[in-house]
């Protein structure tokens, strides 16, 4: 089966209550997903299995979480007010509006034209048609700020003063947290700060579903060390996180590298490398299939000189006069002080979301020839983990048997009840939503005590006492990292 493309995912997730278009019942909200019944068990998973992993798991990090509306020196300072913007071009003959940079990598992978060589502007405008009407005839290149604008207070629109921003990144409330963090939890470098919430940008073209929104969720962790050793870090941390998607299910086949080019490093970063999927495999060029999961970045200690009192920048750049704290550190050992440099793996959990469903999705023909869906999710991350489904709904002590299995596995595993139709239609709306196992309660099972546990990936079928129920389902399942 040739892999899903995003299309065949999104009526999937509507069929079976993963992500619905928000705001549906008035026309919709262009790019704003709702998350269902069963898109809630996973998107919650993806969290609960990357803090585990980072927090708990580790001895190194600590967890944060920070208000998504910060004072607005904080952009300031952090360079977000003058430089998170969007290079835009509109089509003059038909207005549509096009991210320029976008246009621009499109235009150098269908011609084969590496990052080393420089256009002089206007080019390759001159040669780029228009992706909506096919014309050429462009507007000059205009920069947009991506960050959502709001006001503080009962105070007026316009009132300059109660500005304030939704952020664009976690990552700031966590830098203006370090001494914070550094003082109540007695830390030495190295060591991180891990959060995960909710971020916004008014993007310019969002769309492909899931893949870009204007209100996402982000995990991210920001891992200070000693400069010098920020290096050897950065590359500890592009391999972690490498594997850390494929500990969740995502195929290695379907992971990439990428090393961000200096044109499109951001302007804290000295290197950054992407973990990217493959999100568009039924597009042409192979290049073009892929596009970032996650950002590790090596943010050098620009963030925590940003936001310092007395920045030591020799030619008085970035000096803050604004701040009330230096973010800088002591260290005991060589009686130093310096500010830290940071490594920060930054991930979407929306995007991930999608990586699972299209990696975990696969089709399968029965023995009377009809084509199946089977979502193969790894076990962690399955919505619901058993589905406890009775042969006879009319038989009262099927039902009473059926429902007492399912509340003696709830307190240790996700399981539910169902009995909204025949089993074969039952086990086809497990396997859709990736449930790994359900189990069958029939006449049989009155009289022997014992019931059928069926495999989602094989269909394969195994007779269990209801007494070794537990333990037996405990032994095939495959939890990690997840629960
Ligand atoms: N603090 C660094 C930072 O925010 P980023 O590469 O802009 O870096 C990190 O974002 C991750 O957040 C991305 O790899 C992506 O998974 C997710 N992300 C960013 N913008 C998004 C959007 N508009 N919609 C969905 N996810 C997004």
């Amino acid at each position: 089966m040739s892999a899903p493309n995003i299309e065949t995912i999104v009526s999937l997730a509507k069929r079976r209550g993963f992500v619905y278009p928000s705001s549906e019942i008035y026309g919709g909200l262009g790019s704003s997903w709702d998350y269902g019944p069963m898109g809630i068990e996973l998107y919650n998973n993806v969290k609960q299995a990357w803090w585990r992993w980072m927090v708990y798991e580790r001895d190194d990090i600590e967890g944060l979480d920070s208000s998504i509306i910060l004072n607005r020196l904080v952009w300031k300072y952090s360079g977000h007010e003058d430089t998170f913007s969007d290079p835009l071009v509109d089509c003059k003959e038909c207005n549509s509006r096009f991210r320029a940079d976008k246009l621009e990598q499109e235009y150098r992978i269908e011609n084969n034209i590496p990052w080393s060589v420089a256009f002089v502007p206007p080019a390759p405008f001159d040669d780029i048609k228009c992706r909506n009407c096919g014309e050429i005839n462009w507007t000059d290149e205009r920069p947009f700020n991506l960050m959502f604008r709001t006001h503080v207070g009962a105070t007026a629109e316009d009132d300059p003063d109660a500005l304030v921003y939704l952020r664009p990144e976690t990552a700031q409330g966590i830098f203006i947290n370090f001494l914070n963090v550094l003082n109540t939890s007695r830390r030495k470098l190295p060591f991180g700060v891990a959060q995960i919430g909710k971020s916004f940008r008014n993007e310019v073209t969002p769309g492909n579903f899931i893949f870009r929104t204007r209100e996402f969720e982000q995990m991210e962790m920001e891992y200070f060390v000693k400069p010098g050793e920020d290096e050897s870090a950065h590359q500890e941390w592009i391999d972690a996180c490498n594997q850390w998607f494929q500990s969740i299910g995502i195929s290695q086949a379907n992971l990439r590298l990428y090393e961000q080019p200096k044109e499109e490093l951001a302007h804290y970063a000295k290197r950054t490398v992407d973990i990217q999927y493959r999100f568009f495999p039924e597009r042409k060029e192979e290049e073009r299939q892929w596009d970032e999961l996650m950002g590790i970045a090596n943010r050098t200690d620009f963030d925590l000189k940003t936001h310092s009192k007395k920045p030591e920048d020799a030619e008085g750049k970035r000096l803050n006069p604004d701040s009330t704290e230096d973010l800088s550190y002591f260290d005991e050992q060589t009686k130093q002080r310096f500010y830290p440099y940071v490594i920060e793996p930054a991930a979407g959990v929306n995007r991930t979301v999608l990586a699972l469903l299209m990696d975990a999705y696969s089709e399968k023909t029965n023995d009377k020839g009809e084509t199946r869906v089977i979502l193969k999710l790894h076990h962690s991350m399955a919505p619901i983990k058993v589905a406890v489904l009775p042969l006879a709904k009319n038989k009262p002590e099927i039902v009473g048997m059926a429902k007492a299995i399912k509340r003696s596995l709830q307190p240790v595993l996700r399981a539910v009840y169902d009995d909204t139709g025949g089993i074969g239609k039952l086990y086809a709306r497990q396997d859709e939503i990736g449930t790994p196992f359900c189990v069958t309660v029939d006449h049989q099972s009155l009289e022997d005590e014992a019931v059928t546990v069926r495999d989602r990936d094989s269909w394969e079928q195994e007779r269990v006492k209801v007494a070794d129920l537990a333990t037996h389902l405990r032994q095939r399942f495959v939890l990690e990292p997840g629960q």
